[in-house]
């Protein structure tokens, strides 16, 4: 058995800033209740026409491949995590592998929201571990503001989700003191309609108490409608309040199971860079952990919640900014729609 390691890593963020001043255009918002309730002073917006999901992968990937010094044909399988892919179907995986000219290889697309990186980086691990591959690049990129409500209607959503994207190389390490240690992985669907998009769906049949009032269900799921979008059934749904509860109890469960796992405590941990969800849950999970300033990453005040995108954009910037020196403990951590969470620990 191998080892896997993050050999190399990059990130992308859209040239469109949008402060939370600029936001009080199309709604009624504030630049103090949002800080106040989030911590998010702007987020980045790709351009509607000609940046996608797909588009700002690849441009992270390249600088990814580029570190970690292979060529684009190196790549031996590829794993996209995105909850806004171009399409409904093909996923990005495979438009990425026709973008970046790469071989006929393996290509997967990732479902899982705010943990997409982490389950995506724990299966590149599970590969390369086995020597099944020796180069797979994991790619986490979200286009959110293709489908987002801006008005009032849908603002305790859309100010908090931001575009960008990110990717890591992972390879094969005979150097057992270094490299991802352990991922965890979990879930629980028993509230999935509370962090959701409903649209396009197969689910018009079906019909949960927990959902909220939809319109005529004889409309059928995989039709998106005029209506749907008037009323606001077409854009996603998000109980904040459920979210925020189970998610301040989940990150620092996940987080004790990798360092239990390791023998290791939160003193060990020189940075968690937790998924960037809302600034008020990564300091809840601080002082839960009893963590020092130093030892947590966050960037969501300038991106907003990127979804699949926000740990490798937040783990990239830490590394470029000196906060990441090798041999450190990096925990990785992650919870949202599903409900799935996870976390990874790595040494450097
Ligand atoms: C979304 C979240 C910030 C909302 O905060 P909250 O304190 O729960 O706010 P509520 O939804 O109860 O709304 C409180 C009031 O603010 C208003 N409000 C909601 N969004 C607003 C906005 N962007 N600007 C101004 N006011 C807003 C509501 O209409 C409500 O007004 P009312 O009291 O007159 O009815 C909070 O629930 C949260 O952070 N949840 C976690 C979400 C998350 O992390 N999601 C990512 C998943 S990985």
């Amino acid at each position: 058995m191998f080892q896997s390691k993050i050999a190399g890593i990059g990130y992308y963020v859209p040239k469109n800033v949008y402060t939370n001043t600029d936001l009080t255009r199309f709604m009624d918002t504030s630049d103090e209740w949002i800080q106040e309730r989030t911590g998010i002073k702007e987020r980045r917006y790709a351009d509607r026409i000609g940046e996608t999901t797909t588009t700002m992968g690849v441009a992270a990937a390249k600088i990814a491949i580029e570190r970690a010094n292979i060529k684009n044909e190196d790549v031996d399988f590829i794993i996209f995590a995105t909850l806004s892919p171009d399409y409904y179907f093909p996923g990005c995986a495979v438009l990425l592998q026709r973008e970046m000219g790469m071989k006929e290889i393996g290509a997967l697309d990732i479902r899982n929201q705010c943990s997409g990186f982490i389950y995506a980086l724990s299966i590149a691990d599970q590969f390369v571990k086995t020597g099944m591959y020796k180069n797979v690049l994991v790619v986490g990129a979200e286009k959110h503001s293709f489908a987002l409500d801006f008005s009032t209607r849908g603002r305790a959503v859309s100010v908090i989700f931001g575009d960008g994207a990110g990717a890591v190389v992972v390879q094969p390490t005979t150097d057992s003191s270094h490299g991802i240690l352990s991922t965890h992985l979990h879930s629980d669907g028993a509230e999935a309609e509370k962090l959701a998009m409903y649209y396009p769906g197969a689910s018009s049949g079906i019909w949960l108490d927990s959902m909220p009032d939809w319109p005529d269900q004889e409309l059928g799921g995989l039709l998106m409608t005029k209506e749907m979008l008037e009323d606001g059934t077409a854009f996603p749904y998000m109980d904040g309040q459920a979210v925020f509860k189970k998610a301040v109890v989940k990150f620092p469960e996940v987080i004790h199971e990798a360092l239990l796992k390791n023998n290791l405590t939160t003193e060990d941990i020189d940075l968690l860079v937790p998924h960037q969800a809302n600034l008020r849950i990564s300091q809840f999970i601080q002082k839960t952990l009893g963590l020092r300033d130093d030892q947590v990453f966050n960037n969501i005040q300038k991106y907003g919640n990127t979804t699949a995108a926000s740990i490798p954009i937040a783990l990239c910037e830490a590394w470029e900014a000196g906060k990441i020196k090798e041999g450190d403990l990096i925990c990785l951590a992650a919870f949202g729609a599903g409900f799935t969470w996870g976390s990874a620990l790595i040494r450097w």
